[in-house]
């Protein structure tokens, strides 16, 4: 399993995944006090996909995986670790593992990661530190989430925004490093902001004994106050990433952000002076898919022979916790 001498990392192949179910803002103006014109204005959100009853994140999740095996030209057999970056988990023990058996990844270890919309980012720089110690030759890297489990949808401020969806990346051990530069950030001081808490209730054991019988609330989120974090705290790790890897934002072919509203992208790229050719955008279609937005807009971008292999990508993502990351990287071998 050792690496030998390819202490770098390379991404080789993408996947993606979504629900058949596709809900326009028109539908969602049905049955709620919304409009198309209000939700596209705000956010440049159109439609989500949505998970049908009976539908369940570990499809998606092994959907997506199998189409970047497919695209990197492994099986299953050649995985060594899964890692999937998760907030709306099957099972809250973990379900990496049910992926793995799923895909056959008999050899892999597999474990879930939560950084909510970061979770992608912190994802690629976790499965990064395996490869690079020498650890691990190849991980497939999974973002997904069912956020529509979790919204309430009696909240027109939250509930428009999120879709469901998976995305997939497969690393490798490589001669030539492409994961060029990384900054994580957390800073729980601001976690009200965003979150779908977990909760005890007191539950009555006997007349004289009481525990907590846990629940989980839908999400609530300050959309103000993410927007402000989002809009200041993402371009200072872009800057950060991309020193730490000797370039200049002129530089890169493409700003990938994760895909939470198109005024958010708009703002970064602009205090970036990326022009907005080289800013990927897919959340017309997607909403807010949280860990599963990066790849899966990677994934479209790969695909549709946009992104080149050498092609230089900043990705960035933010979200609850507050957490927010950043990674600079050539795409290919
Ligand atoms: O993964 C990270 C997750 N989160 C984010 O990235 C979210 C960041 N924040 C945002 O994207 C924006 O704050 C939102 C899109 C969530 C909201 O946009 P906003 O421009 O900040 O709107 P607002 O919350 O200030 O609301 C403006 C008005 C309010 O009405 P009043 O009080 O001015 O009369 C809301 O009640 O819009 C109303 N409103 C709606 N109207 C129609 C809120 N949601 C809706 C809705 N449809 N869905």
């Amino acid at each position: 399993m050792s690496n030998g001498s390819l202490a770098g990392v390379a991404l080789i192949g993408t996947g993606a995944a979504a629900p058949e179910l596709a809900v326009t803002n028109d539908d969602l103006a049905q049955v709620m006090e919304t409009s198309d014109e209000w939700i596209a204005s705000r956010t440049g959100i159109r439609q989500r996909r949505l998970l049908a009853p009976g539908e369940s994140l570990t499809t998606l999740a092994v959907q997506a995986g199998t189409q970047a095996l497919e695209a990197a030209g492994l099986a299953a057999s050649d995985l060594d670790l899964i890692v999937l970056a998760t907030s709306t988990a099957d099972d809250r023990f973990g379900t990496a593992s049910r992926v793995q058996h799923a895909l056959g990844a008999t050899r892999a270890v597999a474990f879930d990661l939560t950084a909510a919309c970061s979770g992608f980012i912190f994802g690629l720089v976790t499965a990064a530190q395996f490869i690079r110690t020498g650890t691990y030759r190849t991980v497939l890297l999974i973002g997904a989430d069912g956020l529509s489990h979790w919204v309430d949808w009696s909240d027109r401020r939250t509930c428009v925004l999120f879709g469901d969806g998976a995305g997939a990346v497969v690393l490798q051990a490589n001669s030539e490093d492409r994961l060029l530069g990384f900054e994580l950030r957390s800073d729980g001081s601001g976690h009200h902001h965003l979150n779908m808490a977990c909760q005890a209730e007191p539950q009555a054991l006997t007349p004289d004994l009481s525990i907590g019988r846990g629940n989980v609330t839908p999400i609530t989120m300050n959309g103000q106050e993410v927007y402000r974090f989002a809009v200041k705290a993402v371009p200072e790790v872009v800057e950060k990433s991309l020193y730490r890897s000797g370039l200049a934002s002129a530089e890169l072919d493409w700003l990938l952000l994760h895909q939470a509203n198109q005024r958010i992208l708009d703002a970064v790229a602009h205090r970036l002076a990326i022009p907005s050719a080289k800013v990927v955008s897919n959340l017309e279609r997607y909403g807010n898919t949280s860990a599963a937005s990066i790849p899966l807009a990677l994934d479209e971008w790969v695909r549709a022979g946009r992104i080149q292999p050498g092609h230089l990508i900043a990705a960035s993502g933010f979200g609850a916790g507050l957490t927010w990351g950043a990674v600079v990287f050539r795409w290919g071998i």
